[in-house]
């Protein structure tokens, strides 16, 4: 059996290698994902699944055209789940017209950047949050609908 002191070593190289390709930003957000998990009879709700195969999920608290709460869920890779966390955070509090400002660059540079086969990452979180949108501008607009969800 290992000893603590080689665990530990082993963690520092694994942490090593990801601050070689990643930013503490990046690192933070997979490791700690602000706002992960689904909000119950959201106001606005997004799925989208990537070029790449992997699916995220976006619901929305909305009161007074704000977005009061913002929650996500993938199946993807560790930039995407930075991604969904970084895009939720970014959500709240926001007025829809401020949300729909958001793009994959908005997130990007939150990020502190992305390598560039992950860049479709943040574009999956950014396209998500639109949906998200849609379904709330949809609903809002034809309220009748939402008991049929
Ligand atoms: Fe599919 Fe990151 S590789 S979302």
């Amino acid at each position: 059996m290992e000893s603590d002191g080689s665990f530990k070593e082993l963690e520092e190289a694994v942490m090593a290698d990801m601050r070689d390709i990643y930013s503490e930003k990046v690192i933070d957000h997979f490791l700690n994902p602000r706002n992960l998990g689904q909000i119950q009879s959201p106001d606005g709700f997004g799925r989208v699944t990537g070029p790449c195969g992997d699916t995220m999920e976006i619901s929305l608290r909305v009161k007074d055209g704000k977005i009061i709460n913002a929650a996500f869920w993938t199946d993807g890779c560790g930039t995407s789940i930075a991604s969904g966390s970084m895009v939720t955070e970014l959500a709240k509090g926001k007025t829809i017209a401020e949300v729909l400002k958001i793009t994959p660059n908005t997130i990007l540079e939150e990020l502190g950047g992305l390598p560039e086969e992950s860049i479709h990452c943040s574009v999956l979180a950014a396209n998500t949050l639109r949906e998200s949108i849609k379904d709330y501008l949809a609903f809002k607009n034809e309220p009748w609908k939402r008991a049929y969800r």
